[in-house]
């Protein structure tokens, strides 16, 4: 098991390859380093220049005053090797290699020689042929990607460096806080295997993501995976799922992106969320990371529109969860306001003539109902009420029941005012959609993944038993 804590909270951090040029990938990555707010030590190394954005500069890694413990590569590939010769030398821990230019173009004996030489020393790559890493609890963002990223308990691993880069942006602007993003590119030596060790144990992690395109080590991923699973989900978003999508991973990173089956039983096997795209991943991340888990399935709808329930149950069902009569109790307390003709059956519907009011009253109901596990809100827009008063709504039923203490998603159906609620209630870490679909199909991700778990942990204790 590779020990990483140097590199998520390392004493010192050298950028080689800090150009002066403020359009460069060195220049930009020292930045981001410095604004974000690293509070250790940061070394600028350049043969060319004295200082870089203000600080002192070094020729070379070995001739600065103390040995680094992350050494950041930002020069052209053929230079790498030397590069990682010094730093090893010097005594540095980790090398976070930015360069492209290695298997992915089919320069493998360059990589190899890369690693081995890191090796020799006991030194660990990241990389290379990525974008860099980030750590928010060490303020660290070392790379050339958005620099005000969220903190928060999402970890994500991603083996796309372009693709990564712009979901870091993603994160910003979801409002999902992050404590790691792991650009892992060609994985020459440090895998996801390694990450996941570490974000099993990792206090500030509570959901890792990962893109991936190929595992090196399968055994080793799902054994890793299980363990993590047990305590924290994983949702992996796996490209390359048919031949074009595989030929396409080859060229990129260089992987080999395997048969989809093999994929999905190691998946299931290891408790593995599996997305089919960007959008699920993160429409699940937002529901995991912000809401608590269910004790058992009995979920309840709440809408306005009958349409909208009937494409939530049917989500639901698509993922085995069938809606169950509502609770007795519930039911008396929303019958107290709703009109006689409304259905009361779940899902429950307030009907269109719905005022804010009495969201406020069935989601406060629902959420103090103890025979109720989860929550699915919907809400389509109509003339009667704005969304956003919607929102508030829901926020205050939320606040006087004292958080959320059993998973609610919601979904607001309508125009740019819905977006603007969604805003709302996804800045309050309320995880809120646009589609009743996604909204429940969110809330069905967070009940697989507690039948997973189950599975999971009965897995390896008979293994253990056995
Ligand atoms: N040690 C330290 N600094 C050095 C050394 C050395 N041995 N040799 C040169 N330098 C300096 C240079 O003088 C230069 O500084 P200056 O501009 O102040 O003179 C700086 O290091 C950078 O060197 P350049 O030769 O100018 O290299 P450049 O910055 O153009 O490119 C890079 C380097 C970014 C690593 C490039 O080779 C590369 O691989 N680009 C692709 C990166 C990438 O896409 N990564 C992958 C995924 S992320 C994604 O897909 C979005």
């Amino acid at each position: 098991m590779a020990d990483l804590k140097k590199l998520f909270y390392p004493s010192s951090i050298a950028v080689v390859g800090a150009s002066r040029n403020p359009k460069k990938i060195g220049h930009l990555i020292l930045k981001n380093l410095i604004e974000y707010g690293y509070k250790s030590r940061i070394y600028p190394v350049n043969p060319a220049a004295d200082e870089v954005l203000g600080l002192k500069a070094y020729p070379s890694v070995s001739s600065i005053p103390e040995p680094v413990d992350v050494v950041v590569v930002s020069v052209p590939a053929p230079k790498v090797p030397e590069v990682i010769e010094d730093a090893g030398k010097a005594g540095a821990k980790f090398a976070v290699i930015i360069s492209s230019g290695f298997k992915e173009v089919g320069n493998v004996e360059l990589e190899k020689k890369v690693v081995e030489t890191a090796r020799k020393y006991g030194m660990r790559v990241l990389g290379p042929n990525i974008f860099g890493y980030v750590y928010t609890p060490s303020r660290i963002n070392a790379t050339f990607g958005p620099r005000d990223v969220i903190p928060g308990g999402v970890a994500f691993i991603t083996q796309s460096g372009a693709l990564g880069i712009a979901l870091m942006g993603t994160t910003i602007m979801e409002g999902i806080g992050v404590s790691a993003i792991i650009s892992i590119g060609n994985k020459a030596d440090l895998d996801d295997a390694d990450f996941l060790e570490f974000f099993e144990n990792d206090p500030n992690t509570n959901i890792v993501l990962i893109y991936l395109e190929g595992i090196t080590n399968g055994r080793r991923f799902v054994e890793a995976a299980s363990r993590v699973t047990i305590k924290k989900p994983i949702v992996v978003i796996k490209s390359g799922r048919t031949e074009a999508g595989a030929r396409a991973a080859a060229s990129h990173t260089g992987s080999l992106a395997g048969n989809i089956a093999f994929y999905e039983t190691a998946f299931k096997q290891s408790g593995i969320l599996f997305a089919k795209s960007v959008e699920e991943a993160f429409d699940w991340v937002k529901a995991l990371t912000w809401n608590p888990l269910p004790n058992s399935d009995r979920i309840v709808v709440i809408t306005n529109g009958g349409g909208a329930g009937v494409q939530a149950s049917d989500t639901l069902a698509d993922n085995g969860l069938l809606l169950q009569k509502p609770p007795k109790n519930l039911v008396e307390e929303i019958r107290k306001f709703v009109p006689p003709f409304a259905s009361l059956a779940n899902p429950i519907d307030l009907t269109g003539m719905a005022p804010t009011d009495w969201y406020y009253k069935a989601v406060y109901a629902a959420l103090n109902d103890p025979d109720v596990d989860s929550i699915v809100v919907l809400y389509c827009h109509t003339a009667l009420t704005h969304p956003v008063e919607v929102a508030d709504a829901i926020m205050n039923a939320v606040k006087d029941s004292g958080g959320l203490k059993k998973p609610m998603t919601v979904a607001l159906i309508g125009g740019v005012e819905a977006y603007e609620g969604i805003k709302k209630l996804t800045q309050a870490k309320i995880p809120a959609y646009p589609t009743p679909e996604r909204a429940a199909a969110a809330m069905a991700a967070i009940h697989r993944y507690v039948k997973y778990r189950e599975y999971v942990t009965k897995r390896l204790s008979y293994l253990g038993g056995s």
